[in-house]
């Protein structure tokens, strides 16, 4: 078995350099600080970025570098300065990290970045290319990386990639205004799985796919040309005996063990045993809504003056992404704001608002998460938020009050913490009236549920969640490979063809001889095309059926000439050796007036749908509709019809992007069995795209060879990928 390579921007730790020697410092971040506890159990290599530019190593400490790294199962990619800038605090953190969280006005959309990003990208790839094999899996994380599964793809086209995004995926409306959205998406879907924090993340990316790539997507598995990509949700969880070991031994520890932190938040706990800690702890990101928290701090302060003095906020702010413009603006804001608040409203006795600046250990979080009375979370956008589910998993005697934001992905899965939404601050001020006045049983029993969750679902089933699920449809991939068409099968049919006395094809056309057409007329034969059926049609012993669901009109102008056999409109009519058409089947459709005005009413309301009306039957196309528009409607009409015919002599075929409405007795599949029926066939094949070629590959006998066109669901035994590969296997019967 391979081993497990990480791949992410940040290390579990960044390196320092200072006076000649190393320091390495635990990274903070939902990232690093997560996937730590997954890392340090296993087998596994962890490549990313040490903190340092090239220019700020100096030569002769490289190679203690990498052993620093190797300590902590790492290795490093190489950055230079101006790298760093493009790719890191450019693309990264000014266009994408903004942008995914609907901070639209933030995005700078700069070519050169995004150059920059390209090539980083590629030299993350290198690396894991020159550190793995075939064998091994790679788990490629986050906003950084996005083209490296592509990128890692294209070299091994076996590999299984995983990829993961720990921000939001925003809203196809959002996504649509990146410059380089088609790449981006390109990117992450050399991936076998895509993993998000949330089902809504996950349907944000699929209709993005859908809409930007016009990509098939059935329920979360996207079909890109020779592979399936799936995309799921999974929430990410933290080591929850890390933080509730951490706070049981917190709790036991002597006065003289404790730090200097905690021994100032004894003493302000024992000079006023009433007034209540509000812990907020994020990085410093405008993301995070530290500037709005503030002023809804005001707000409360002035809404309920009773709890001056009665409450003290506790601001823990991280350093992060300094040299981003937008992270000095807020710095200066923030600072401002904690200094007019605390002027204005502070007393001898009381100060309402300490706020830190600075990255704390370990030890000093457990401090504060342990002796906060509330955790007060109000991100604008949030991923996930992690120290939401830290400050439950402290709470070792199940009291406390999480106020957390609706728009973190947290939210999610802490229903019984107090949501609020950020902008709305007399909720915000209601919660806190509300979480000061909780009794403790009503904290106790929000928690308990709280905790059992997060312990249940903690980072390591995370973890093996995702690497349980892209095992799982690698293996699914495998046995569909196995039903592909490949070199040494195609030889096999060709040569059994060539052995049979009597043989009988049945081809599709439209999405199997033919591509779809915005206009289903368009997709009229090109020579190529009518050479091939030509030369099928003159193989001896051989009988070439095009069936088709096609109106028997478009059918007559196209191939009449040519003399080919034509089953049409799905089995109702034939014609055979340049006869005109003739009823197969006794079919009514005097059906057909209730039902039109019925589909003219779903014309009327999805632009881009219409009407196609044959002898026999109705069909409602919606290829050109907006696709998730498109498919709502669909299910919608499959509802409105199957409740209106009520009978079983009329039914509702889902095609690709149609609606067929037709008699129930008509089918490609009884169509076929009558044609084999005249004859002692020995070489019975058919080949076709969608549901309504799936009758064919049922009823036809087992030892029919039946191909379907595309990786979908099938009853078919084989299958090819496209038009051009079912062009070029007819082509082999012809030739050989
Ligand atoms: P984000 O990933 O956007 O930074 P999260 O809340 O998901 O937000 O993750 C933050 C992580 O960083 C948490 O695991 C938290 O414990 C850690 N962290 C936050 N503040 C500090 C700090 N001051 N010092 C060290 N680690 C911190
Ligand atoms: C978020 C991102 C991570 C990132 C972390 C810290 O959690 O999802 O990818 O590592 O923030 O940000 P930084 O820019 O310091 O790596």
């Amino acid at each position: 078995m391979g081993k497990t390579i990480i791949i992410s921007n940040r290390l579990p730790v960044q390196l320092q350099i200072s006076n000649g020697s190393i320091t390495a410092v635990p990274s903070v971040g939902g990232l690093a600080t997560g996937m730590k506890s997954v890392h340090s159990g296993g087998d596994s290599l962890w490549i990313g970025w040490s903190g340092l530019t090239d220019e700020e190593i100096p030569k002769e400490l490289a190679p203690q570098i990498d052993k620093a790294l190797a300590e902590h199962g790492s290795s490093k990619v190489n950055l230079s300065q101006e790298e760093v800038d493009g790719f890191y605090f450019g693309f990264s953190n000014r266009t994408i990290w903004p942008l995914f969280h609907y901070f639209l006005e933030y995005s700078e959309f700069e070519l050169d970045s995004w150059n920059t990003y390209k090539n980083v990208n590629q030299k993350f790839a290198d690396a894991v290319l020159a550190s793995s094999d075939e064998e091994d899996t790679i788990w490629i994380h986050d906003y950084q990386l996005m083209l490296v599964p592509q990128m890692v793809r294209k070299q091994r086209p076996n590999i299984a990639i995983g990829f993961f995004l720990h921000i939001p995926f925003p809203s196809y409306e959002i996504f649509r205004t990146l410059p380089w959205r088609e790449e981006v998406l390109e990117g992450l879907l050399g991936s076998d799985l895509i993993g998000f924090h949330t089902y809504d993340y996950e349907r944000h990316f699929l209709s993005s796919v859908r809409r930007l790539l016009g990509l098939e997507v059935h329920f979360n598995e996207i079909d890109v040309s020779n592979r399936l990509v799936k995309v799921d949700s999974f929430p990410m969880g933290i080591d929850y005996k890390k933080f509730s070991t951490a706070a049981k031994n917190h709790g036991n520890n002597k006065a003289s063990e404790q730090s200097d932190l905690q021994r100032r938040l004894n003493k302000h706990k024992e000079s006023t045993p009433d007034a209540k800690f509000i812990l907020s702890i994020d990085r410093l990101d405008y993301t995070k809504g530290i500037a709005k928290r503030l002023n809804a701090f005001e707000y409360f302060l002035k809404k309920y003056p009773e709890y001056k003095e009665k409450v003290r906020l506790i601001i823990l702010a991280v350093p992060s992404r300094s040299n981003v413009p937008q992270y000095q603006l807020l710095k200066r804001e923030v600072d401002e704001l904690v200094g007019r608040i605390n002027g204005e409203l502070a007393t001898v006795s009381w100060t309402p608002i300490w706020y830190f600046y600075r990255s704390l250990p370990f030890e000093n979080l457990i401090d504060l998460y342990t002796s906060s009375d509330i955790a007060w979370l109000t991100p604008i956008r949030d991923g996930m938020n992690l120290v939401a589910k830290e400050y439950i998993a402290t709470r070792t005697d199940k009291t406390g009050v999480l106020i957390l934001s609706e728009m973190a992905g947290s939210a999610n899965e802490m229903n019984e913490a107090l949501l609020i939404n950020p902008n709305n601050f007399e909720q915000i001020s209601e919660s806190l009236y509300r979480a000061i006045n909780m009794p403790v049983e009503e904290q106790k029993e929000r928690n308990s549920q709280l905790q059992k969750r997060l312990e249940r679902y903690n980072v390591e089933k995370w973890a093996n969640d995702f690497m349980t699920s892209l095992r799982e449809q690698r293996e699914l991939d495998a046995i569909n490979i196995s039903r592909r068409i490949t070199e040494s099968l195609q030889n096999s049919l060709v040569e059994k063809f060539g052995k049979a006395d009597e043989k009988i094809l049945f081809l599709d056309y439209d999405g199997t001889l033919a591509g779809f057409q915005s206009d289903p007329q368009k997709a009229s034969p090109d020579k190529e095309l009518y050479k091939l059926l030509d030369e099928l049609n003159k193989q001896p012993d051989t009988t070439v059926f095009l069936i088709s669901g096609r109106d028997k009109d478009t059918f007559e102008r196209w191939f009449l000439k040519k003399k080919y056999n034509m089953i049409v409109e799905h089995g109702v009519w034939i014609s055979r050796d340049g006869e005109p058409f003739s009823l197969l089947e006794q079919v009514k459709n005097d059906w057909m007036e209730k039902i039109r005005p019925v589909l003219e009413s779903f014309v009327d309301r999805t632009p881009g749908s219409f009407i196609e009306e044959k002898n026999y039957s109705l069909a409602w196309h919606y290829r050109n509709t907006d696709p998730d528009f498109g498919n709502l409607r669909a299910t919608e009409l499959t509802t409105v019809l199957t409740s209106l015919i009520g009978t079983d002599d009329i039914s509702v075929l889902s095609g690709n992007k149609v609606l067929e409405i037709k008699s129930s007795n008509v089918n490609k599949g009884r169509a076929a069995m009558r044609m084999i029926s005249e004859k002692e066939y020995d070489f019975i094949f058919a080949i076709g795209d969608d549901w309504t070629d799936e009758f064919m590959f049922q009823e036809l006998p087992n030892d029919s060879i039946t191909v379907k066109v595309g990786r979908q669901k099938t009853q078919a035994q084989y299958f090819v990928e496209n038009t051009a590969r079912v062009r070029a296997l007819l082509q082999k019967f012809v030739t050989n």
